[in-house]
């Protein structure tokens, strides 16, 4: 099983931004764990501050893996062509989010990746990607 994590803006940043919010851990610390807990999976991890190379990796993957997980960050809650771009991929998406969103500003309750997410894992911090994956191995 193939799995990919695409991140959006400003997750470069994780364990430095806003860590009342996101926590202390660099992204880069927590995926090395994460492919460690799961040595069957292939893993393939992607991040970008721009939303058109967002969508042209999702394009390039969405066609031959088994999954993406896809926080698309602030342009969850803009961006028409991210949402667009995944409901025109065959690979299942689902959406996740390091904080609690429902629980922030009214911005962040608005979401264009849902429609056309397999599900929305929220809240949870890094552990979201961990619930991620293994909604991906139950199914
Ligand atoms: C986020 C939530 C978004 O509202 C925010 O813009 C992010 C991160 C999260 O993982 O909690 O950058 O997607």
């Amino acid at each position: 099983m193939k799995i990919v994590i695409i991140n959006g803006p400003n997750l470069n940043l994780l364990g430095s931004r806003e860590p009342s919010v996101y926590g202390n851990q660099t992204f880069d610390i927590y995926y090395e764990a994460l492919k460690s807990e799961f040595p069957s999976v292939e893993f393939d991890y992607f991040q970008s501050n721009i939303e058109g190379e967002l969508i042209d990796h999702i394009q390039k993957e969405g066609f031959s893996c088994d999954g993406i997980l896809l926080n698309a960050a602030a342009y969850t809650h803009t961006s028409v062509g991210i949402g667009d771009a995944i409901k025109a991929i065959d690979t299942p998406v689902v959406e996740i989010h390091i904080s609690n969103t429902f629980s922030r500003e009214d911005f962040r309750h608005k979401s264009y990746i849902t429609p056309g997410a397999k599900g929305i894992i929220v809240g949870f911090g890094l552990d979201s990607y961990r619930l991620g994956v293994e909604s991906f191995l139950k199914s």
